[in-house]
């Protein structure tokens, strides 16, 4: 019976882990987020309510649930009290309560939501399609050890010195490098100041909780933001997130040893998709992917921009398994591929010099030029939506499944058939 069990994306982001933390959270004691920040758009659905959580971990809809944010989390005070609103207005008045900060998470100030849009706007064609919240430039000073956390929030006098050497440098670059206007160390000082003790108010100390955890037997599920391959060091580098998003980095992110994760699932769409710029060698661009799009509802959730489509990649999907050492799969969305005539499933590609491989490229110069290989399997036309039994699927469905199952290498454990809880089939429950 798995106590820690991490839930991560297995493709480009937005596969559907908000539903399923949700979903796994009703028997788990703690939820926790080790990495990314207000960039994560988790959307959980119960009945007619549908509430999108980024910052905070999405065991907040759990009454009996603690919420916990890692240091590897870059937290925006804007962001998280702005959410914690949110959620007051959609009935959850003991979110602030609930939630748990280290002290040792980066602190998100306005001046990286400016440095990244200027960032971004200095780039050009070349631009990443960031979510412009901040988190690349947040992460930079975090590793230039400039950075502010959480915890500076005790000795403000070290935290107006820390504050003012970073501005002066980041201003510098704002005013000289990007032409773009300067922040105001006052304005931030000022804005901080009036969420100080709400801040430290929710400061704790993740590791030992989760230490503690540990001793008492609490099942812990470890919230992913982002996917594999957005991953800093694996994805498709430069453009990727600021973070490490693979099995790896919920580990370093919270504080939770290594050998305490005792299963991952991996959440993958039953197609792919992704967000901003960037090599993706299955996307469509016909009216297939328009369809696909449009029945899967894929517009960003925390910006709105229309999500890129394409056909479900098998290769990306096996260094997945390897990198996360993923012990399952959550296979979503099925649903959306209802009413197709044939799908299409990426088993190779064929790289620029002609040779067959099986592994994705790790640069991304030499990913934007592979060419997918592809097999193709009969579609279905009845509808699977809210089906909870895998028997009660199409056949066709039941084959494609099963086919995404044996080239992935490890067992399907959860298929999702809408965006509801109950619209999921339970093949074996990680939590259980
Ligand atoms: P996350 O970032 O990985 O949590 O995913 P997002 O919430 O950004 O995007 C997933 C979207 O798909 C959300 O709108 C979900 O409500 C929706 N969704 C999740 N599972 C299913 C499913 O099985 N079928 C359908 N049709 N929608 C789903
Ligand atoms: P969830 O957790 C999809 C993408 C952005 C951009 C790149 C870098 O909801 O799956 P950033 O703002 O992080 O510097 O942007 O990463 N990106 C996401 N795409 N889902 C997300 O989160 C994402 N978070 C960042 O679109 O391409
Ligand atoms: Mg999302």
């Amino acid at each position: 019976m798995p106590n820690n069990v991490v839930v991560l994306g297995t493709q480009w982001g937005d596969e559907g882990k908000g539903k399923i933390a949700d979903l796994l959270t009703s028997t788990a004691d703690i939820v926790v987020r080790s990495q990314g920040g207000n960039n994560a758009g988790h959307t959980l659905v119960v009945g007619d309510k549908k509430v999108v959580v980024r910052l905070v971990p999405s065991g907040i809809l759990h009454s009996s649930s603690l919420c916990l944010i890692g240091s590897g989390v870059v937290v925006s005070p804007d962001a998280l009290f702005g959410e914690i609103e949110e959620l007051k207005a959609s009935g959850i008045t003991d979110a602030e309560q609930r939630i748990k900060i280290s002290a040792g998470s980066s602190l998100l100030l306005p001046v990286h939501v400016a440095i990244d849009k200027a960032s971004e706007l200095k780039r050009g064609k070349n631009a990443i399609g960031t979510t412009g919240r901040g988190i690349g430039p947040c992460y930079e000073d975090k590793v230039a050890r400039r950075g502010l956390r959480i915890g500076d929030l005790y000795d403000m006098e070290v935290f107006k010195e820390k504050l003012a050497a970073l501005l002066e440098y980041r201003n510098f670059a704002l005013k000289n490098y990007y032409g773009a206007p300067e922040v105001s160390y006052d304005e931030i000082l000022s804005q901080v100041m009036a969420v100080r003790d709400r801040l430290l108010a929710m400061v704790a100390d993740v590791s030992a909780i989760l230490t503690e955890a540990r001793a008492n037997n609490k099942k812990v599920l470890f919230e992913g933001a982002q996917g594999t391959f957005l991953d800093i060091d694996y994805g498709t580098y430069p453009f990727v997130t600021s973070s490490n998003t693979v099995a790896g980095g919920c580990c370093t992110g919270s504080g939770a040893g290594p050998r305490h994760i005792e299963y991952v699932l991996g959440i993958c769409k039953a197609y792919t998709t992704r967000v901003g710029g960037g090599p993706f060698p299955t996307e469509l661009f016909d009216d297939i992917g328009e369809g696909i799009r449009a029945r899967g509802a894929e517009f960003g959730a925390v910006t709105g921009r229309p999500r890129r489509v394409g056909w479900y990649d098998a290769v990306a999907m096996r260094r997945a398994v390897a990198i996360n050492s993923l012990s399952g799969l959550a296979l979503m969305k099925i649903d959306v591929l209802d009413g197709m005539d044939e799908l299409k499933i990426c088993t190779k590609y064929q790289l620029a010099d002609g040779t067959i491989s099986d592994l994705p490229p790790l640069a991304a110069y030499e990913y934007a030029k592979v060419t997918p290989i592809y097999e193709t399997m009969p579609g279905w036309s009845e509808s699977t939506v809210g089906i909870t039994k895998f028997e009660d699927l199409p056949v066709n469905a039941q084959n494609y499944i099963r086919r995404l199952e044996e080239l992935a290498t490890i067992p399907v454990a959860i298929i999702s058939t809408g965006p509801e809880r109950d619209q999921t089939i339970m093949l074996n429950d990680p939590m259980a």
